[in-house]
């Protein structure tokens, strides 16, 4: 249940939630669909380790050498042999290199015009090339099968590129009431019938497979907690999933190569916090005694949701800075000052959240490939060459994805172009759209026929100047035609899919007019020698690494360090705007950005994935959500 459909009766009714021992009764135990209520429930979140980075060392068949991957002068990944050396995301190239001299250094693949597939060319050049993640994406989806085949009965979502939440709760219980028998079976004599607690939980042997979060600040090691803390039966809930999802990490890192870290606790805010415990190749569980301990001392803007606006309206209020700070104040003020659904900054403190794991849709509506040019296209005859780069990019997405669902037809094409402008918003984006022909070889070349033709449209045929500096291609629309189809051919060949099709396509006019131009430009940095910005469509304040700063001489290159976070930045918002133009849910990471905010979400946030509809005020702290 997310706290919006939780809306009316938005208090911490669940004192059962807030209790970090209950008491376990049958009626728990043999209930089957307690949801997020459920008083046993474990979740993991599965991250790999260095992934652009291990991707390249499986490709490259290198096993412990230190390597970086790269995406033109900027360092993306790190593996974990090089960060020995003390090379980090945030360095210059040329530093990383004097770390370590035997550094191997990878660019990412890239896409060139003529080229079906995305390579590793010499002469990479970012005024004619494009980024591609697509190995990557195909490494992603071999993990996420990994999990899916190995963990039967439960619940997985993939998160950002490298992770995945996993909900244990349904084959934990399984397992629980094989091992313990006994569970199933109300006793005739239990003085509650079903709500009799259920006998004392056994001991558990946590193995070393596992780290455990210690449950006391002095706690020498997490083992000295289990002489004064004894297992709960949430801890054998843990257990079991802990045994799980080792197995299926092991089994991920002998077939494929990668080596993951996971973190293992009651719900998705907290396994993502514990993920990183330790890394690499480990995991790391977070019994529910331990979870006060580990959050008390949290800066709690790092929490996901509570930097940005709203974490600065807290600090603003309380002057504070860490979770235990912020929990003496009380759920009735909280809500004064913030709304009602202020509830839920109350229980994340409180390490509840109430967030589902759930399955995304097999099928992605669209699929987008983009560029930011630092080179502005100023020539109509410019157009063609990015747009066949873009749709060498959809069509091998395309096609990778009817290799699972042949029957896939993206129903329209877009193009979108963006400049930056002298308004107040410093962007406009224009786009047209047309619908994309059924046909069963969906080529670069037929893509490219028909982005060129939207780009002729877009921006006429004159000779007069034009200045494009992003420019995107979208198939939005997709559907998978008929699921039982076996083949494409046999799709394709058959007239009766083909006629419902039709009858389903929207009315599409040929083009659309000129989409609106919305807020998109962060503010140039201001001052003398200024090392952060603040972007004010955010809000959110950005700064160079100090790392960064430490290695920066003169005012020049630091100005420019921050143009390029800028631009990042920019970017970022660029592709998020087309995005929810495309299609509120399209992924982002077609951009040819990859530092972009990661899409995994570590807990529900009241009404943050809706747009705010037009005319409707937010309310409370809904207000802090407004965008994006
Ligand atoms: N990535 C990126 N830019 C970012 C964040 C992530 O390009 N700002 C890419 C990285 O190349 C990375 C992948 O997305 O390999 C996953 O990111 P993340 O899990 O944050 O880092 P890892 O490199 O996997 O390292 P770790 O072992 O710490 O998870
Ligand atoms: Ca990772
Ligand atoms: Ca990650």
């Amino acid at each position: 249940m997310t706290l919006a459909s939780n809306k009316g009766k938005a208090k911490a009714e669940d004192f059962e939630m807030t209790d970090l021992n209950p008491v376990i009764t049958y009626r728990h135990v043999l209930q089957q669909n307690l949801g997020v209520r459920d008083p046993l429930r474990v979740v993991a979140l599965c991250d790999s380790d260095a992934f652009f980075a291990a991707c390249e060392m499986v490709r490259l068949g290198v096993t412990d050498k230190p390597l970086i991957v790269l995406q033109w002068e900027g360092i993306i990944a790190v593996n974990y042999p090089a960060r020995k050396f003390g090379i980090t995301r945030f360095q210059k190239l040329e530093e990383a290199k004097k770390c370590c001299p035997d550094l191997m250094i990878v660019h990412v693949a890239t896409y060139k015009e003529g080229e079906a597939e995305p390579g590793y060319w010499d002469n990479i050049d970012s005024r004619t090339h494009k980024v591609s993640l697509d190995y990557y994406r195909r490494e992603s989806v071999k993990i996420l099968n990994m999990f899916k085949e190995g963990l039967p009965g439960a619940e997985i979502e993939k998160a950002s590129i490298d992770e995945a939440f996993i909900d244990f709760t349904k084959p934990v219980r399984q397992a629980l009431l094989q091992r313990y028998p006994y569970l199933a079976q109300v006793p005739p004599d239990a003085p509650s019938g079903l709500d009799t607690p259920i006998p004392a939980p056994p001991s558990v042997d946590w193995t070393s497979d596992s780290h455990l979060i210690p449950i006391h600040p002095d706690s020498e090691t997490a083992n000295q907690d289990l002489k004064t803390d004894p297992p709960t039966w949430h801890d054998i809930a843990l257990h079991i999933a802990a045994e799980m999802m080792h197995k299926v990490r092991v089994d991920i890192a002998n077939k494929l190569g990668y080596t993951t870290s996971a973190g293992i606790a009651r719900n998705k805010f907290l396994a993502k916090l514990s993920a990183s415990y330790r890394k690499p190749y480990s995991q790391t569980v977070l019994r529910n005694l331990a979870i006060p301990c580990y959050l008390r001392p949290l800066e709690f803007q790092k929490i996901r949701f509570l930097g940005g606006k709203l974490g600065e309206a807290l600090v603003k209020e309380y002057d504070v800075s860490t979770v235990a700070d912020l929990l003496p104040i009380s759920l009735e003020e909280l809500q004064e000052k913030f709304g009602e659904s202020a509830v839920w900054i109350y229980e994340i403190l409180r390490g509840i959240d109430r967030a589902e794991v759930k399955e995304k849709p097999p099928v992605n509506k669209s699929m987008m490939a983009a560029k930011a040019l630092h080179r502005p296209i100023t020539q109509v005859s410019d157009g063609p060459h990015w747009i066949r780069v873009l749709s060498g990019e959809l069509a091998l997405r395309l096609n990778d994805a009817r290799k699972e669902r042949p029957s896939l037809w993206p129903k329209t094409l877009t193009i979108h172009g963006g400049s930056r402008s002298n308004t107040a918003n410093g962007w406009s984006s224009r786009s047209k759209q047309a619908p994309f022909p059924f046909i069963k070889e969906v080529t670069i070349d037929v893509i490219a026929a028909a982005g060129e033709k939207l780009w002729r449209e877009l921006v006429g045929t004159g000779t007069g100047p034009i200045k494009i500096n992003h420019i995107a291609l979208a198939f939005t629309g997709i559907e998978a035609a008929d699921d039982n189809q076996q083949s494409i051919d046999s799709f394709f060949a058959n007239p009766s899919g083909l006629k419902r099709l039709r009858e389903e396509e929207h009315d599409f006019s040929q083009t659309r007019p000129e989409s609106p131009t919305r807020p998109r430009q962060c503010s140039p940095p201001s001052g003398q020698g200024p090392t952060s910005f603040t972007c004010p469509q955010c809000h959110k304040t950005f700064s160079l690494p100090p790392k960064t700063l430490s290695l920066i001489v003169d005012a020049e290159d630091r100005a420019q360090a921050l143009e390029a976070l800028k631009n990042e930045h920019d970017d970022f918002h660029f592709a998020q705007s087309v995005a929810r133009e495309v299609e509120p849910e399209v992924k982002i990471d077609g951009a040819d950005r990859t530092r972009v905010k990661p899409s995994s979400k570590t807990n529900a946030k009241p009404s943050s994935s809706k747009k705010p509809k037009k005319g409707h005020e937010s309310e409370g702290i809904e207000k802090f959500f407004s965008r994006k």
